[in-house]
């Protein structure tokens, strides 16, 4: 299977970045497709905790080339920060690293335009992390954003930062009455970028649709989940981008019929970081207990993350959105102990049940979860390595998931560390 994306089926944090960690050992080339440094992947090597934001964590093995792709947007200080902190650690980026040219870049009246925003809406703001990541796809939108491309080019990059600036500024000061930027500080800040990643930035697209056609493993990593795909989640409150399955086309560079399989990473459990509907929410002692067992704290902000069951009426959107052909189960050994498990498989909204996942906040807002109970285990799963090793109703959750979903789970995540792996089904060979 050449090409592979990894998904969020949930609202993120499924812990993509350690399936990711594995499935790159086999791949030839890692490439992240959309989203910014307001995604989280922690990988745990060795009792070492790696956190990265933008790139793929790929890079933590040899040797193989690790992409980002157009549709991601870039800070370029977080990303010169990442690629630091990385080279502090011992890893070796060298050439590994390739970033598109066509990547657009995070300026900071992007993040000072977001606090205002958000603060101005009040109780009804988004809960976004602050990065400035919605105003950057806004700028992309209206055709007026820098891309990593124009930083290259000083000329073209002072006239489209003189431009954007013009905006940028008289906004911040009617809207906010806040002070604006001046054109020659940002300029020389981002001059001193460009110089660093030069090296690091081409023409990914074609790079990555060679690598295909020599048919090498591609490994497409997606940030996110699904339920915050600006289309398909739960809008207004989403991220600005594409994240399901569909966005690796799109932000990459590459055509859908490269594409082999889909796998999507669900939690035991779900969690949403960031305001907006979620109908499984628990409010009491277990939505406390997931909380504070499965370390549900951002890896990007820190923020509590709100907590509750599993819901089969999201994944199952999930499924159809991004035409899963797996999934991968993480957090498994969270559940341990807990005597009942629920499992949302209805709502009940204005009077009917329904098992369609509602296409607004508002009537996802009114839907009430109906639970079916599945009986859990008391042994420990935690860092169990096999199938077969696993608790009987561990195993029953499983395949009750499989059944209910349709597609079979290839990967069962049962620890941090990078070994606390069960693997069903190899995706790359
Ligand atoms: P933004 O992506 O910073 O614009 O935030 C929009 C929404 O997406 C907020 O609810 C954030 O909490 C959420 N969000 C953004 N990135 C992540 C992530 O990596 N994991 C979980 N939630 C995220």
């Amino acid at each position: 299977m050449p090409a592979l994306i990894v998904a969020g089926a949930q609202w993120g944090d499924e812990g993509k970045g350690k399936l990711v960690d594995h499935l790159a050992r086999q791949a030839h080339t890692v490439a992240r497709y959309q989203g910014g440094h307001n995604a989280g992947h922690t990988v745990v090597i060795n009792n070492e905790k790696f956190i990265l934001h933008l790139i793929p964590s790929g890079i933590l093995h040899e040797g193989k080339l690790c992409v980002i792709g157009n549709g991601v947007v870039i800070d370029p200080a977080c990303l010169i920060e990442e690629m630091d902190a990385l080279i502090s650690r011992g890893v070796n980026i060298g050439d590994n690293l390739l970033v598109s040219e066509n990547a657009h870049l995070i300026m900071p009246y992007h993040m000072a335009l977001e606090a205002a925003s958000e603060s101005r809406m009040g109780s009804k703001k988004i809960g976004t992390t602050g990065r400035g990541i919605g105003l950057a796809y806004t700028d992309k939108m209206a055709r007026t954003g820098i891309r990593m491309k124009d930083i290259m080019d000083p000329g073209l990059f002072k006239e489209r930062l003189r431009a954007a600036l013009e905006k940028a500024n008289r906004l911040l000061d009617a809207l906010y009455g806040t002070q604006g930027f001046v054109l020659e500080e940002v300029f020389d800040k981002y001059t001193v970028y460009a110089e660093r990643l030069k090296k690091h930035v081409g023409n990914a697209g074609l790079v990555l649709n060679t690598a295909l056609r020599e048919g090498k493993n591609v490994l497409i990593e997606g940030a996110q989940g699904t339920l915050l795909d600006i289309d398909h989640g739960t809008y207004p409150y989403v991220t600005s981008s594409n994240a399901s399955a569909g966005g690796a086309c799109t932000g990459l560079g590459i055509g859908p019929t490269m594409i082999d399989g889909v796998m999507g990473v669900i939690k035991a459990y779900t969690t949403r970081v960031g305001n907006g509907p979620f109908p499984t929410e628990l409010e009491d002692k277990t939505g406390e207990f997931l909380r504070e067992k499965g370390g549900e704290y951002g890896a990007t902000t820190g923020r509590p993350r709100r907590c509750g069951w599993l819901d089969i009426v999201a994944l199952d959107h999930a499924v159809r959105v991004n035409g899963l052909s797996g999934f991968a189960l993480t957090k498994l050994d969270i559940l341990d102990g807990v005597d009942t498990i629920k499992v949302c498989t209805a709502y009940r909204v204005d009077g009917a049940v329904t098992r369609e996942f509602p296409p607004d906040a508002a009537t996802l807002e009114r839907c009430e979860p109906v639970y079916e109970e599945l009986k859990g285990w008391k042994e420990s799963t935690s860092g169990i390595k096999k199938l077969g090793g696993l608790p009987a109703n561990a195993r029953k959750y499983i395949e009750w998931i499989e059944d209910r979903l349709g597609i079979g789970a290839d990967m069962i995540s049962t620890g941090q560390r990078r070994d606390e792996l069960i693997i069903v089904k190899e995706n790359f060979h």
